[in-house]
C-alpha cells in the first residue's frame, strides 16, 4: 500500500496546531488493569446529556492487563471486561463485569497465568512449562453484542459467552440453539444487516474460518429471534487471518491477508500463535467475494498487499462492489522481547482509510487512498451498512500524517470530501466511536445522532464517555461524563436502545 497522501483528500479539518499531540507515559497510563468492578450512577458531568438518548452502550476489551502483578504480553490477550453504561431521562449508570471465562476464573483462583495467549503471554517457567500445550483460552475480550434476546461476548477463535444484558453476569457459552459446537470459531465481528434480501427482515450475518493449508469460511445469518437461518460453508486456498469482513445486500467480502504461518516456534512454547504469522510484501492481498443468497461461484480477486484489521462499509453500484478498508502497509508487528507500552509509534506505519472498486464480471480491483491520516475503529449509521452511504465516523490521530495513538473522532464525508476532527489531544486518547441514530430523525439526515466514544483522560486518569454531535463535530462535545476511574483501552461495543440494568 502507498502512503503518499492525495493532495485533493486534504480537506480543512479542526485542529489545535500549538498543543503538544501526545505523550507516551500519558498513554501508557490507559494501559493498568481495572481490578475492581463498580455500580454507580455517573454524578461528574460537563454539559447535559440528551433526554431522548435512552439505550444502553456496551463496550468490551481486555480489563486485565496482569494476572496478581504477571504481566500478560500483549493486551490482546487480556480477560473481556464488559462495561455498560445505560441512558434514561437525562441520566447515566456505570456498571462493568468481567467475563467469568472458565480461564478467567481459573487464574484467579490461582492467581497466576495459567495459559498461553495466542499474542505471546506465556505461563511462568520458560519455554519448557509452555511447549506442546496447545490450550485456547477463550478470553472473551473483542467485542459486546445484543441480538436476538441475548447479549454476547465475542472473540473470534471460540465460542461467544452469553451475559445477563441487565447485570452483565456470566451465564455460559452459547450454541445457538445448536448451530455451533464445543470450541466453533464465531467471529468478533458480525455485521447487522438493516433489511436483508430474503425477506426485508434485519439479520445479524457473521462468519468463522478454520484454517491451515487451505481455509473453510463458514457464514451464519441469524434472523431477529436470534435462530440460524442460513449457514454455508466454503473453502479457499491458503491461510488465513482474517478478522473481519464487509457484507452487501448480496455478498460477504474477506480481505485474505498475504500473511504465512509457521507453527514452529509455538509448539516449541517460544512464541504465541500470532507471533508466528508473517508478513508476505511480496505477495498479493486476495479478496474473497461468497454470494449470500446464489450458488454463483466464489470469486477470489488479487490486489495490493497490505494488512487489513477492519472494514468501514462496502455497498452495491453502478455494477460494482465497494469496500472501504483500513489499510496498513504491512502487518504492525508486536516483536516477542518487545514491550508493547514502549511502542515507537513513529516507527509503524498508519492505518489508512482506502477504497476498493471490484468489478467481478470484469474480474478487476481498483483501489485508491480516501483518507491519509491515521485512523481506526470505523462507524455509520446502522441503517446504511451495506448501503451507499455518505458518512464515517473513525478514530483517529491528532495530526494529519504519520502513525500516532488515536486522540480524536474524524467524520468524513465521502460525498463532498469534507473532514471535521473533534481532538482530545493533549490529554485525552480515544476508542472506537459508536453512532446513536437520534430518535425520530429524518431519515434523509444520515448524520443526525450522536457518537458515543469512550475516552481516557490522562491528566485525570480517569476515563470519560463524550458525547458527540455527529452533525457537527466542530462544537464542542455534548456532554462529558467522567467515569470514577479508567478504563482500559477497549476494542468493540455496541448500543441498544433498550435500557438495561438500571
Ligand atoms: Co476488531
Amino acid at each position: 500500500m502507498q502512503t503518499v497522501p492525495d493532495q485533493s483528500t486534504q480537506a480543512k479539518v479542526t485542529t489545535t496546531p500549538d498543543a503538544n499531540p501526545y505523550n507516551l507515559q500519558d498513554w501508557q497510563k490507559g494501559y493498568r488493569s481495572l481490578k475492581q468492578e463498580h455500580d454507580y450512577w455517573i454524578d461528574d458531568i460537563e454539559g447535559e446529556i440528551p433526554t431522548d438518548l435512552q439505550g444502553t452502550l456496551f463496550r468490551n476489551g481486555p480489563g486485565l492487563l496482569d494476572v496478581n502483578g504477571q504481566r500478560i504480553h500483549h493486551p490482546f490477550d487480556g480477560d473481556g471486561m464488559i462495561s455498560a453504561i445505560a441512558f434514561k431521562d437525562g441520566r447515566a449508570h456505570y456498571r462493568n463485569r468481567f467475563v467469568r471465562t472458565e480461564g478467567f476464573v481459573a487464574e484467579q483462583a490461582a492467581q497466576k497465568i495459567l495459559y498461553r495467549g495466542v499474542f505471546g503471554t506465556q505461563k511462568p517457567g520458560g519455554w519448557l512449562a509452555n511447549a506442546f500445550d496447545f490450550r485456547l483460552k477463550n478470553i472473551a475480550n473483542t467485542n459486546v453484542v445484543y441480538w436476538g434476546d441475548k447479549l454476547m461476548a465475542l472473540w473470534e477463535a471460540a465460542e461467544p459467552h452469553r451475559l445477563d444484558p441487565n447485570m452483565l453476569d456470566t451465564l455460559g457459552l452459547e450454541y445457538l440453539n445448536g448451530t455451533l459446537q464445543p470450541g466453533s470459531a464465531f467471529s468478533a465481528h458480525p455485521r447487522f444487516d438493516p433489511a436483508c434480501a430474503d425477506d426485508g427482515s434485519p439479520r445479524m450475518v457473521n462468519f468463522a474460518i478454520k484454517t491451515g493449508l487451505s481455509s473453510t469460511i463458514t457464514i451464519y445469518e441469524l434472523d431477529l429471534t436470534g435462530q440460524v437461518v442460513r449457514q454455508h460453508s466454503h473453502s479457499v486456498p491458503g491461510f488465513a487471518f482474517v478478522h473481519d469482513f464487509v457484507i452487501t445486500p448480496n455478498y460477504c467480502i474477506f480481505f485474505q491477508n498475504p500473511v504465512t504461518f509457521n507453527p514452529l516456534p509455538f509448539a516449541v512454547g517460544l512464541r504465541g500463535a500470532g507471533e508466528c504469522i508473517t508478513f508476505r510484501a511480496d505477495q498479493p492481498t486476495q479478496i474473497i467475494v461468497i454470494p449470500r443468497y446464489t450458488q454463483e461461484p466464489v470469486q477470489i480477486l488479487p490486489a495490493e498487499s497490505g494488512f487489513v484489521f477492519h472494514h468501514a462499509n462496502a455497498f452495491e453500484q453502478d455494477g460494482n462492489l465497494y469496500v472501504d478498508s483500513i489499510c496498513y502497509a504491512k502487518l504492525p508487528v508486536v516483536e516477542p522481547e518487545a514491550d508493547y507500552l514502549k511502542t515507537k509509534f513513529d516507527a509503524l506505519e498508519p492505518g489508512q482509510l482506502w477504497r476498493f472498486t471490484i468489478n467481478l464480471a470484469a474480474k478487476t480491483v481498483q483501489w485508491h487512498l480516501v483518507e491519509p491520516r491515521c485512523c481506526e475503529f470505523p462507524t455509520l449509521h446502522p441503517q446504511q451498512v451495506g448501503r451507499p452511504y455518505r458518512y464515517l465516523y473513525i478514530g483517529a490521530a491528532h495530526s494529519p500524517l504519520g502513525n500516532a495513538p488515536l486522540q480524536g473522532i474524524l467524520k468524513l464525508d465521502l460525498e463532498t470530501g469534507n473532514r471535521q476532527l473533534w481532538s482530545a489531544a493533549p490529554w485525552g486518547y480515544a476508542g472506537e466511536p459508536v453512532f446513536v441514530p437520534r430518535p425520530n430523525a429524518d431519515p434523509h439526515v444520515e448524520d443526525d445522532g450522536w457518537l458515543l466514544a469512550l475516552f481516557f483522560n490522562a491528566k485525570l486518569e480517569r476515563s470519560e464517555l463524550v458525547i458527540l454531535d455527529a452533525g457537527n463535530l466542530n462544537r464542542e462535545p455534548i456532554a462529558r461524563l467522567r467515569l470514577k476511574h479508567h478504563v482500559p483501552y477497549g476494542l468493540h461495543g455496541s448500543f441498544t436502545p433498550t435500557v438495561f440494568g438500571i
